[in-house]
């Protein structure tokens, strides 16, 4: 949701700082910014409603003209509006009635109304409708009652229910004081000799350092150049160990592309190639994961699997029934996480819990893992984040190494993790007996072709094939995305993306399900995309091709069956890889679909209104 960024050096400006990491944590929430800074004897800060440039063209104007200058110290934060509009008043930071602290803070205070009553019945004035004003005031008039700033945040914090990632800034007779907290939302640390920076994504610590210190709920990190103290709630120090974060900085820029989301497509044959590497064993005839958790005798063991994700990260979990089930012989529930954590699940003996998330922020999927492992369930995630929530609490992660994803349409990390659950089903399979030597070994060979047909597919002329489907469909009323089996979850998918990025309202059903409901949708003006695979449905799905067209509708049809090609208006063929890996090369044409049809209507693909990309809400 919000990006929140500090910076402490020991001399220089860390307002460029703050902008340079505010850009790279748009993608987080967007519709305002602000920036808190320490300047002469105090502090100020300086926000406004809409997105990062227009404040970094006024403060970089104003600085230009003398002011804003020489600031040690300050805070910045890019918003994702929970409680009041996107206002000048409602940006971040905030500050207390006494002037003494700056804060911005990404969560939700689920108490803040009551303790807005309290805080107005004792005299204080209130200038936002945030819930995040409320933990100023708070920490404020303990920071008035005494003690440093980490002090007051921790006697200030335990009022509070709810979660929270908050950075407060103090400068009060010369002293600076930066201190950050965090309850559910993520939030690290990082220091240098001449400087201390704290983040809600290591993305905008990286240009300053690959050192960095996740915090953990409960913990409150004091920062100055040079030096971090974390604290747990009671103030008794606990021990952070930093780690070293691989990623490459240019992999969260666009280079030539127009947009993060086309740039991702882009990335996906080589980041099938990151996920695979090292992982293939293929004179064993199966795949190579480090740790016990992926023995024979530990994964012998599962008997069930649940999965639990959210959005793309569910539809990646479909997939992974079909192939867990169908591979290795092991049954798989998928539940949207945000439901499961709020029924009784009964949780069969030897299930296994499966997070899947690209973030491994989602508060949705984190809860409902730790539901899982409180219910007795081993915790095991496929996940794209180092140092992420969900991978510090799973006893085991099969990373995904797709690099950053900035656009907040998820492309490459949706093929990652399909990659993903392939490797997972063939470990399981082997494992259980079920995959023998030599069809392992087959069925690892069809994954080491699938990044030459990506190749093939994402070739300028396949993408201007696209385009022009995309241009001439783009102003229909509405779309039906169609899959059966293990491309079902692929027509979800493709229906999301198109809704996430154009706004057009999109359907994804199982086929076989057309006929008891949406058909009645079906007229001359709507559009019906068709995941055609040659597969033991392939005769099914021509059936459902040929009751589209026979009631006036439009039908694309996008797979490797000849035959539902042959039936369609618009076709886009897909090169023919067997059934379970179908989906690794069915979503592609979707992606590039939605991409185009939101390129057509003008929208603002990377940063799709009231969407931020890591939901570490509820
Ligand atoms: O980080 P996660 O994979 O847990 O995120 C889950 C969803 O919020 C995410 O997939 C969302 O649906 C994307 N915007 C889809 O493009």
């Amino acid at each position: 949701m919000c990006g929140i960024v500090g910076a402490f050096r020991r001399t220089g400006d860390v307002l460029p700082t703050l902008l340079d990491g505010l850009k790279v944590l748009e993608y987080r929430g967007y519709d305002s910014v602000g920036v808190g800074l320490v300047q002469g004897p105090g502090l100020t800060i300086r926000r406004r409603a809409g997105r990062i440039d227009e404040l970094a063209s006024r403060v970089l104007a104003e600085q230009a003209q003398g002011g804003l200058n020489g600031s040690v110290a300050g805070i910045g934060h890019s918003r994702w509006a929970t409680h009041g509009p996107p206002t000048d008043e409602n940006a971040h930071p905030h500050m207390d009635a006494g002037g003494r602290i700056a804060l911005i803070h990404n969560g939700i205070i689920e108490n803040y109304a009551e303790l807005r009553e309290e805080l107005i019945g004792a005299g204080v004035e209130f200038h936002s409708e945030t819930d995040t004003e409320v933990l100023a005031h708070l920490i404020g008039r303990e920071l008035a009652a005494g003690g440093r700033l980490a002090d007051a945040v921790r006697r200030a914090l335990p009022r509070v229910r709810g979660y929270y990632a908050i950075a407060a800034l103090a400068h009060e007779d010369g002293e600076v004081q930066l201190v950050c907290a965090r309850e559910g939302p993520p939030l690290c640390v990082a220091v240098d000799e001449d400087g201390a920076w704290l983040a809600s994504d290591v993305l905008a610590i990286l240009p300053h350092t690959r050192e960095v210190i996740f915090l953990e709920d409960g913990d409150v990190a004091e920062l100055e150049p040079g030096k971090v103290r974390v604290t747990d709630g009671k103030g008794v120090e606990v021990d952070r160990p930093a780690r070293t974060i691989e990623w490459e900085m240019e992999a969260s820029d666009k280079g030539s592309f127009p947009h993060y989301m086309l740039k991702e497509i882009h990335e996906q044959p080589d980041v099938v190639s990151r996920t695979l590497y090292e992982r293939l064993d293929l004179d064993a005839g199966d795949v190579r994961l480090d740790g016990d958790f992926w023995s024979d005798e530990s994964l012998g063991n599962v008997r069930r699997v649940q999965v639990l994700a959210c959005g793309t990260a569910f539809h990646a979990g479909l997939v992974a029934r079909y192939l867990i089930e169908g591979l290795a012989g092991v049954p798989v529930d998928v539940d949207y996480a945000s439901e499961f954590r709020y029924r009784s699940p009964i949780l069969a003996p030897g299930t296994l819990a499966l997070g899947v998330s690209q973030s491994g922020e989602t508060a949705d999927t984190l809860a409902a893992l730790r539901l899982a492992g409180k219910l007795g369930c081993a915790r095991a995630s496929i996940c794209n984040a180092i140092g992420s929530t969900m991978v510090r609490e799973s006893d085991a992660t099969l990373l995904i190494h797709a690099g950053p994803e900035i656009g907040v349409a998820s492309t490459k990390a949706f093929v990652a993790m399909l990659v993903a659950a392939y490797l997972m089903a063939v470990r399981l399979g082997r494992a259980h007996g079920r995959i023998s030597q030599e069809e392992g070994r087959e069925l690892l060979a069809g994954l080491r072709q699938i990044r030459p047909h990506l190749e093939h597919m994402l070739t300028r002329e396949a993408q201007d094939h696209i385009r022009d489907i995309a241009r001439r469909h783009s102003s229909v009323k509405g779309f039906l995305f169609l899959g059966r089996g293990i491309n079902y979850p692929i027509a979800l998918e493709g229906a999301l993306k198109l809704k996430e990025i154009s706004y057009v309202h999109a359907e994804g059903y199982p086929a076989g399900e057309m006929k008891h409901g949406p058909i009645a949708l079906i007229e001359p003006g709507m559009t019906t995309l068709v995941i055609a695979s040659q597969d033991s449905v392939a005769d099914k799905v021509r059936a459902n091709i040929e009751q589209v067209r026979a009631r006036g509708g439009q039908v694309i049809a996008v797979g490797a069956d000849p035959g539902s090609l042959e039936l369609a208006e618009d076709k886009i063929e897909v090169p023919e890889v067997g059934p379970w890996l179908s989906p690794l090369l069915n979503v592609v044409p979707l992606q590039l679909f939605s991409y185009f049809v939101a390129l057509e209507k003008g929208c603002d693909i990377d940063k799709p209104r009231n969407l931020a990309k890591s939901v570490t809400v509820e």
